[in-house]
């Protein structure tokens, strides 16, 4: 693992997610850049390599990252285009997003996102209406 990865992570940090971050930095020595007009948890948002851009996640061009996380509210073809958008531009190494539904499943946008090469598609024990999607690069 490198010494210092380079993580975006996008939400609220709050309660057993902020904890779960504090352990990941601390342990990996991460440097995590968290995309969000929101604040973050004072806990998490005081650790040295936390970064807090105050941007909307869709109006970023891809960058490179080691990891990128999303647990945005968000229309699911609309996270669709933006994770597309990031493997395309071969920016994230490994990308862990919840797809959220309202109201009726889109089973469009789902069979999209379990079709993307190096992805998987899951509904785990925490989630409710919504999926979560994990992918990583392909090795060269
Ligand atoms: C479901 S909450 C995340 C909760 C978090 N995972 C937790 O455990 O506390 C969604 C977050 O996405 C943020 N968000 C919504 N739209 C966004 C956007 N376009 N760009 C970046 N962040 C966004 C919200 O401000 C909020 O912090």
């Amino acid at each position: 693992m490198m010494p210092a990865s380079r993580l975006s992570w996008s939400s609220q940090a709050a309660s057993t997610a902020a904890a779960a971050l504090r352990r990941f930095v601390r342990g990996v020595g991460a440097t995590v850049t968290a995309i969000d007009r929101a604040d973050l948890d004072p806990g998490v948002a005081a650790m040295p390599g936390v970064t807090l851009r105050r941007e909307s996640a869709f109006g970023l061009a891809p960058e490179p990252v080691d990891w990128l996380f999303s647990d945005i509210i968000a229309y699911p073809d609309r996270l669709l285009a933006l994770v597309t958008a990031w493997i395309a531009a071969e920016a994230a190494r490994r990308i862990v997003c919840t797809v959220k539904f309202q109201g009726a499943t889109d089973h469009d946008a789902a069979d999209a996102f379990a079709a993307i090469p190096g992805g998987r598609l899951m509904h785990l024990f925490h989630n409710k209406h919504e999926l979560t999607f994990v992918w990583e690069r392909p090795a060269a």
